[in-house]
């Protein structure tokens, strides 16, 4: 729980866009120090821009959350520069889509190396140094919000190598929550799990490493991203309502932050399918059209 953010510290990953840049948005107005980190170097030159012009001290690195060093050093200079961060933003997340066994090795490596390990890395590199802080001054307080999806608490077809990567974030920040209130009532932590919300993640090949780079789409891949294009671009909430959810949540100490809390429903359903130990559920139940229209063409030649 943070209370006052004026002259704070926020480590913000992919805050060239989306919910990181409307975080820092939020910060700047708040008189943060900010650290912003993307992968993307013209999208983070113009949120650093923006964010001095509103008045904040900026520390802008480029970095890919995947890599183990980058990080590694991009925590020595956050010490260096502005010392324990008290609110940190474990974002940066990519998408992609498909039936499961579809995906190649390199999908599966790209996308639990960012939306995952990404978020290992802030959570391993930044703790310790917040929890340090905490033992040497009893007022200070942290906090470290992950970002997850609707996907981390739901199984929806033909995107699993995001769902798998969600769940896993969603698991890692309960734990987090547990294991931090072993140790301390200082820093605390949350899990934002928005729906369908227009940002730039239904374009996330843009900063896919040629390292990783992908096949030729297959067809489920082509109509995920045809649905994910369809149901990002026709979302109502914006990405700044939630960023405003994501520090209306730290300053109340609220662990679960939804962008769509009508689409929990679907959680309930699913939860009510493991202890009834039912088969899951068809999410197209209530839209039933819409499912037969997806098996249709799975189905085409
Ligand atoms: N928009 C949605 O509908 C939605 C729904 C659920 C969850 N999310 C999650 O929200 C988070 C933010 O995404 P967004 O919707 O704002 O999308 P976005 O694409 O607008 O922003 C993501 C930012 O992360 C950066 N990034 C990508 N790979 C990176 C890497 N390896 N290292 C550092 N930065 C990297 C991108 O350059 C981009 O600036 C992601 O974790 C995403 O999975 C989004």
């Amino acid at each position: 729980m943070i209370d006052n953010f004026a002259g704070k510290t926020a480590v913000l990953t992919g805050a060239g866009s989306g919910f990181g840049l409307e975080c820092a948005r939020i910060g700047a107005r708040l008189g943060m120090n900010l650290v912003l980190v993307d992968v993307q170097q013209d999208a983070l030159d113009a949120a650093a821009a923006e964010m001095q012009a509103a008045g904040a001290q900026v520390l802008a690195r480029k970095v890919d959350v995947s890599s183990t060093p980058q990080m590694e050093q991009l925590a020595v200079d956050v010490a260096q520069r502005f010392g324990a961060p008290h609110l940190v933003f474990n974002n940066a997340g990519v998408g992609a889509g498909g039936l499961v066994w579809e995906n190649s090795v390199k999908d599966w490596e790209w996308v639990l190396g960012v939306n995952l390990m990404g978020v290992v890395h802030g959570v391993r590199l930044f703790t310790p140094m917040m929890l340090e802080a905490a033992r040497k001054d009893p007022q200070w307080r942290g906090h470290i919000v992950n970002t997850a999806s609707m996907a981390g608490l739901l199984a929806p077809p033909n995107m699993g190598i995001y769902n798998v990567s969600k769940h896993a974030v969603v698991s890692l920040s309960e734990t987090l929550y547990q294991d931090l209130s072993l140790v301390t009532d200082q820093v605390g932590a949350s899990v934002l799990c928005p729906y369908f919300v227009a940002t730039g993640i239904n374009e996330s090949q843009r900063n896919r490493p040629d390292g990783l780079a992908g096949d030729q789409p297959t067809q489920s891949q082509l109509i995920g991203q045809a649905m994910i294009n369809k149901a990002v671009s026709a979302g109502k909430v914006t990405a700044a309502e939630v960023a405003q959810k994501v520090f209306d949540a730290v300053a109340a100490n609220q662990f679960y932050i939804y962008s769509h809390p009508k689409a929990i429903g679907a959680v309930q359903t699913r939860m009510e399918d493991i202890l009834q130990a039912r088969n899951p559920t068809d999410p197209f139940a209530d839209k039933p059209a819409l499912g037969a229209q997806l098996r249709a063409a799975l189905r085409a030649d």
